[in-house]
Order: C-alpha cells, then sequence, then structure tokens
C-alpha cells in the first residue's frame, strides 16, 4: 500500500514533467522567482518553522513533495566556525537533550560578533537585527511533511553515538546548512533494522 501511494506519488511528477513540460516550467519559474522575493522581503517572524500554507504556491509545493532550497536571510557559514573550532553542540544546544537541535539566537551570536568582524556585510546585517530586538528569520531546511506525522527525537540517537553526518552530511563543507540527507522513510528503517532498534509503525509515527 505505501510502496504503491509513494509510486503513484512519482507516476503523478513524472506525468506532469512529460506532459505539460513546458507550460509548466514557465510557472515553477515564475512561481520560484517570486519565492525568492517574498523569502528575501519577508516580515521576519512570517515564514519561520511554520507548517501552513500562506499561499497557494506553497500548497501546489506540498502535494509535490517539490522542496526547494530556502534562501537564508543572512550567509551564515558552517565551514568557518568549525575550521575556527566551534562544536555542533554550543550552537544547537538542544541537539543531545531533547527532540530539536534547536537554532541559537542571535543574542548568542553577538557574544563574539560584538567584536569579530563587524566590517562585514553579514555581520552587520546581524547585528541590525539584533539592535531591533529581532531574531534572524531563519528558513527550516530539513523537516517532515506535517501531513506524514513523523516524530523524531535527536537525543537518543546522539547518546547511541550516531554522528551528525550520517543524517546531515558533512557541515564543514556546507555555509549555509543544504539538505544534504534525504530523510525518507526507507532511510530511517534501514539503520533501525541494522542496528536492532524497534521499527514498529508508533515508534516513529503519531
Ligand atoms: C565563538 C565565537 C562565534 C560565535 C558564537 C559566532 N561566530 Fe560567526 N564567526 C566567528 C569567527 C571567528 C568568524 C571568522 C571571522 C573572520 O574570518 O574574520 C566568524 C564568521 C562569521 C561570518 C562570516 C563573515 C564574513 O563575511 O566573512 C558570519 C556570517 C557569521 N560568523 C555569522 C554568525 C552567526 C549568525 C552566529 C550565530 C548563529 C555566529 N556567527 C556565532 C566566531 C563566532
Ligand atoms: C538519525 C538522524 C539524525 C541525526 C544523527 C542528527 N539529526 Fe538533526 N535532524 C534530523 C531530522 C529528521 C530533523 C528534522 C526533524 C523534524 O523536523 O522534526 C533534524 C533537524 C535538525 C535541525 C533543525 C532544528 C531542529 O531542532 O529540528 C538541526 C539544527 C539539527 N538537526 C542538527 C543536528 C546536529 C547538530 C546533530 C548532531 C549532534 C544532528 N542534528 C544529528 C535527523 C538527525
Ligand atoms: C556558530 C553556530 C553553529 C555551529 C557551530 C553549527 N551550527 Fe548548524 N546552524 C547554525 C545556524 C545559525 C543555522 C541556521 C542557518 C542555516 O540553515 O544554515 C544552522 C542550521 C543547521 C542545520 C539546518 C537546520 C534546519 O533548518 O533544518 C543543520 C542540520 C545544522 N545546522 C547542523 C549542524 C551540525 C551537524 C553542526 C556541527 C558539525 C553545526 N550545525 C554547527 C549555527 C551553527
Ligand atoms: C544511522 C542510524 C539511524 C538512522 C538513520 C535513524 N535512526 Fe532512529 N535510532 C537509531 C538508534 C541507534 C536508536 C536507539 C537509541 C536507543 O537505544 O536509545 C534510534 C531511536 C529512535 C527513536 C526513539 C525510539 C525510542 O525507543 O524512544 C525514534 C523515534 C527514531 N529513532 C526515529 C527515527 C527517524 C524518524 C529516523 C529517520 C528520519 C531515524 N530514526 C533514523 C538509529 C538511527
Ligand atoms: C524509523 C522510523 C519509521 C518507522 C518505524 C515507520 N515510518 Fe513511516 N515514515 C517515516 C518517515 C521519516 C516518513 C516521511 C518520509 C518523507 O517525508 O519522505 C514516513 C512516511 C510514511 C508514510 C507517508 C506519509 C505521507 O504523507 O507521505 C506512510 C503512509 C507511512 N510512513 C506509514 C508507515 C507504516 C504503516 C509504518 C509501520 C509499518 C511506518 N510508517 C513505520 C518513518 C518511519
Amino acid at each position: 500500500m505505501l510502496f504503491y501511494r509513494r509510486n503513484f506519488k512519482s507516476w503523478i511528477r513524472i506525468a506532469v514533467v512529460m506532459g505539460i513540460a513546458g507550460l509548466a516550467g514557465l510557472v515553477v519559474e515564475h512561481g520560484l522567482a517570486a519565492q525568492d522575493q517574498s523569502a528575501a522581503t519577508a516580515a521576519p517572524e512570517s515564514q519561520v518553522f511554520t507548517p501552513a500554507h500562506p499561499t497557494v504556491w506553497s500548497a501546489v509545493q506540498e502535494f509535490f513533495n517539490y522542496r526547494p532550497q530556502p534562501v537564508q536571510p543572512i550567509q551564515f557559514t558552517h565551514k568557518v566556525h568549525l575550521a575556527n573550532g566551534l562544536q555542533c553542540v554550543m550552537c544547537h544546544v538542544g541537539v543531545d537533550q531533547g527532540p530539536d537541535a534547536r537554532i541559537p539566537s542571535d543574542n548568542f551570536c553577538m557574544t563574539c560578533h560584538r567584536v569579530i568582524a563587524t566590517d562585514k556585510p553579514e555581520i552587520k546585517k546581524l547585528t541590525a537585527y539584533f539592535n531591533r530586538g529581532e531574531d534572524v528569520p531563519w528558513q527550516r531546511v530539513y523537516g517532515f511533511l506535517p501531513s506524514a506525522h513523523v516524530k523524531f527525537n535527536h537525543a537518543p540517537h546522539i547518546r547511541a553515538g550516531v554522528d551528525c553526518s550520517k543524517c546531515h552530511g558533512d557541515m564543514t563543507k556546507q555555509t549555509v546548512a543544504v539538505r544534504a540527507v534525504d530523510h525518507t522513510m526507507g532511510f530511517c528503517i534501514e539503520c533501525h533494522q541494522q542496528r536492532n532498534v524497534s521499527v514498529d509503525c508508533v515508534t516513529c509515527h503519531y
């Protein structure tokens, strides 16, 4: 049933691509351009970590499981911070304690950037958010469609010694985070079976 459904979804996607490629291409391009602009100019809290559909376009994207790489408000860089010796948990403080890894507040960033690289344009943007008392409206990179009703918990994985890179790729090569690993059900199940962890539906679904 599940595989039928997956195949059916792919089938629809293929049909759309082949059947009305020209038209779809045009629509997608225009949609994307609009999407990029709205991402860049949107009010800070409007697009943060929300599963709602602000537009019909986003509902259509969900239907086809089409997820463009998000455009971040500041060109953050994992590469540089990791090369400077920062650890994942210093910024993602929840990751070994509970379900969520969390993104640090600009307050935390400013502990260093009040003095470090203050002349750089990206740090000026950061400082401006901070001075306005706003958090940076980071766009979500990973996450599941609400309709899949997946529950995930970081802490047991970290405790069991599963490396971040297994699920997020090599961050030392990423500036802003990219969806380097596809979190499909098959991806989760494969490791759970190898490591003798429960594959009961209720382990991962509610
Ligand atoms: C422990 C100190 C520290 C913290 C905390 C920190 N940074 Fe940095 N950041 C650095 C250092 C060091 C550099 C490299 C500066 C350089 O190369 O001149 C850097 C570089 C950057 C750059 C690149 C600047 C450029 O254009 O060259 C950005 C953007 C940045 N940080 C954003 C952030 C954000 C956003 C946060 C919070 C999520 C943050 N930093 C937290 C130390 C820190
Ligand atoms: C077993 C796979 C797995 C491992 C290991 C893992 N993650 Fe994740 N991570 C995920 C999934 C799945 C999500 C999306 C969760 C969701 O949306 O409910 C996620 C989301 C995140 C997010 C987004 C914010 C949040 O709280 O959801 C951050 C940041 C993150 N992970 C950082 C890390 C760091 C840092 C490590 C290592 C210390 C790590 N992850 C290890 C699977 C993993
Ligand atoms: C200096 C702070 C800092 C450090 C150190 C850091 N991150 Fe991040 N991380 C961020 C910020 C800020 C974002 C939001 C911008 C982005 O998506 O790149 C982020 C985003 C992410 C995301 C995407 C979250 C989402 O929206 O789904 C993942 C995954 C992630 N980090 C994993 C890691 C891992 C793994 C490490 C260690 C190897 C690490 N990070 C180290 C600050 C940091
Ligand atoms: C690389 C291996 C690996 C991958 C990939 C992985 N897991 Fe796990 N997972 C584990 C291990 C190991 C544990 C058991 C930790 C323990 O014994 O407490 C676990 C535990 C869990 C638990 C907690 C179970 C409990 O008993 O509380 C949940 C929920 C879970 N995983 C969901 C997921 C989901 C959803 C994904 C895919 C996004 C995923 N896992 C991907 C290895 C993995
Ligand atoms: C180890 C974790 C895990 C287990 C166990 C698991 N699933 Fe899933 N399942 C997922 C993840 C993660 C997704 C979301 C995949 C995606 O977004 O591509 C998913 C997606 C699905 C979907 C598609 C939902 C949608 O709207 O696209 C169905 C249906 C589903 N699972 C049913 C089941 C059933 C039935 C079982 C038990 C036989 C089960 N799952 C066990 C992790 C799991």
